[in-house]
């Protein structure tokens, strides 16, 4: 039988990882992955997402353009971002950052230390490979919304076969090199990325983690 358990240790034990050594990722493990996650479900069953994955030279060249790119053009997201960040958001956006800088020794008021993290973004953070997740621009944002469970449904697929990840907005914010350099249809969408491989453990960045809300903050339950 299936049991919640175990779904809830995989859940549990995946985290954004930050820091990653060079071994790649068998294709066959990743093939695995893809295969797992695209059991989500999707609106119609219109499964809209598809992802690119680089491996050895094609991963340094992306990562070698992405830095050119993030020194060269302006950012700008194929969709639109937060308008903003309040209250309960704000302060859980400011915890999880907190955190980061805090395990990676970022004191506060150290603009160029925390500039140097929120760059380790466009290095990939060092993973051997990197995962381009897009949607059909036709299917708007039920699409994306389709799109979004199977970017987590990844990460928990690459946890259980011992493979970590971290999906990145950052990435995706220079949308225009990344849909040159990929060669990504006018059609799609560029969503976000999710660099992944095998974690370092003892990389500083990898030594911390999030806490979730109350149940009760949450489930709002009508009787
Ligand atoms: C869609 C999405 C985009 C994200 N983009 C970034 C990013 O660009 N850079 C980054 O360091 N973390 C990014 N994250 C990771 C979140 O910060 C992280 O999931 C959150 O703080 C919770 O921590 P955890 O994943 O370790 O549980 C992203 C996560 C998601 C789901």
């Amino acid at each position: 039988m299936i049991q919640i358990d175990t779904l809830n240790d995989i859940l549990e034990a995946r985290y954004s990882c930050r820091a990653f050594k060079p071994d790649p990722v068998p294709r066959a493990t990743v093939e695995r992955i893809v295969a797992t996650a695209q059991h989500v479900p999707s609106w119609c069953n219109a499964q809209p997402w598809q992802v690119i994955v680089t491996e050895g030279t094609e991963t340094q060249a992306f990562r070698a353009g992405l830095q050119k790119a993030v020194e060269t053009t302006t950012p700008r997201w194929d969709i639109e971002g937060p308008t903003g960040y309040s209250g309960v958001y704000a302060d859980r956006r400011r915890t999880c950052g907190w955190q980061l800088y805090d395990a990676v020794g970022v004191q506060k008021g150290d603009r160029a230390g925390s500039g140097a993290q929120m760059m380790r973004n466009f290095a990939l953070f060092d993973a051997p490979h990197v995962a381009i997740i897009t949607s059909p621009k036709e299917l708007g944002p039920y699409g994306v919304m389709d799109t979004g469970g199977f970017v987590t449904a990844f990460t928990l697929a690459a946890k259980a076969t011992g493979v970590d990840t971290i999906a990145q907005a950052a990435v995706a914010s220079y949308a225009a090199f990344v849909r040159t350099h990929f060669s990504i249809p006018e059609d799609r969408l560029i969503l976000c990325a999710i660099s992944f491989g095998y974690g370092d453990p003892d990389h500083p960045a990898n030594n911390f983690r999030t806490d979730r809300a109350a149940v009760a903050e949450t489930l709002d339950w009508r009787a």
